[in-house]
């Protein structure tokens, strides 16, 4: 099959076969979906911004017992969360008659649960040290040593943006390849600041903005679910797409049955953008946590990932009396076109249908 320059360009650069990025996606894709999506010559990715650092060296290593070939490795930039124990004490109080209806009490206090990878050394040195083919960076950039330093080893360097400020910031920065997140795509918003203006651009635009401005390779991010949608990217002048949602349902998935059964029911035609379950904006399949989301003020949630702790705390109290519509069920717009499939199956269909065009 040929592909235009630019597609050619962004596969030699990283060593696989085909355009096509697994999305990382922390708490869903996992060391087995990473090495099955490479070993189909795509890019296999995990996530490890929610993992401590021996999680994450155990991760990588997982990865490479099941394949030789590259894959990522991505880590949350987002900046260091504002303590407001006012406002985290109010949260909780709004939350309260939700964790009663599980005769639960809301926790006394919230916790950071996650440390930002900009202010992790020893994250950052187990990473260098790993040197996979690729790390990329969500919510943010980490400073320019970092940056130097995981360049020095040869790895290179993905940034996602939302906009042509973020793109034109991460290049600057020395980022190889921009991952274009469209409106549209599952899961948290890449937004470097989760309070500043958001143009809220779709996933086509956003590309053919940043194809025109940029000299990097541009991946498309954001309701792609199938090898038609994988080709209009490349028409538009994408190097290559990234893909959250169509991984979701595969065999390799940690999504658990909730989620699962979620995705394939009328909720997957409804997602929705709320900043309720975790701090930041993520888009969810509606369930009943998103509704609890669109009666909250948005200046009233705790920062990311402080509001998390709330959030995930709910889901398991909710789950443990076998409600599971309070989960943390990112998916983007493409969610009703989810496949139920082996990971390596899924690149292999993509292919396919690319190929048929
Ligand atoms: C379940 C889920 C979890 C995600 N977690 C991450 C993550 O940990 N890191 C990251 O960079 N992007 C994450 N994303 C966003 C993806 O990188 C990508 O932008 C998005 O999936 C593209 O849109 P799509 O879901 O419509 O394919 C996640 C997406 C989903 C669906």
């Amino acid at each position: 099959m040929t592909f235009p320059k630019t597609s050619r360009r962004f596969m030699d650069l990283i060593d696989v076969d085909w355009p096509i990025v697994q999305a990382p996606m922390a708490g869903t894709s996992t060391p087995e979906m990473a090495a099955a999506v490479s070993n189909a010559g795509a890019l296999g990715s995990i996530a490890v911004g929610a993992a401590t650092v021996e999680a994450a060296s155990k991760a990588i290593q997982h990865v490479r017992l099941g394949t030789s070939r590259p894959f990522n490795v991505n880590v949350f930039c987002h900046a260091k969360p504002r303590r407001d124990r006012d406002k985290e004490r109010k949260w909780l109080k709004f939350l309260g008659p939700e964790f009663a209806v599980f005769n639960t009490a809301a926790p006394a206090s919230l916790a950071e649960i996650y440390t930002s990878f900009c202010e992790d050394d020893a994250m950052y040195a187990v990473i260098r040290e790993a040197r996979p083919k690729v790390v990329s960076f969500h919510f943010g950039l980490p400073g320019p040593q970092w940056i130097a330093g995981l360049k020095e080893t040869g790895i290179v360097l993905f940034a996602t943006a939302t906009s042509p400020k973020e793109a034109h910031a991460a290049v600057d920065a020395g980022v190889d390849v921009i991952v274009a997140q469209g409106y549209e795509a599952g899961g948290h918003r890449g937004v470097f600041d989760p309070d500043g203006p958001d143009d809220r651009l779709s996933t086509f635009p956003l590309v053919q903005l940043l194809c025109r401005e940029l000299d990097v390779p541009v991946l498309a991010a954001g309701g792609i679910m199938d090898g038609k949608g994988i080709g209009a990217a490349l028409q538009l002048g994408a190097a290559g797409v990234q893909l959250g949602t169509a991984f979701i349902a595969t065999d390799e998935s940690a999504a658990d049955e909730g989620y699962r059964v979620a995705l394939f029911s009328d909720a997957a035609r409804h997602t929705v953008m709320t900043r309720a379950i975790s701090g930041r904006p993520a888009r969810c399949l509606s369930n009943t946590f998103t509704r609890l989301g669109q009666s909250a003020r948005l200046d009233a949630v705790p920062d990311y990932p402080i509001a998390y702790d709330a959030g995930k705390a709910l889901n398991s109290a909710a789950k443990a009396t076998g409600n599971l519509s309070y989960g943390a069920h990112w998916a983007g717009q493409g969610a009703p076109l989810a496949r139920a499939l082996p990971a390596g199956q899924l690149v292999e269909a993509l292919i396919e249908e690319l190929r048929a065009g």
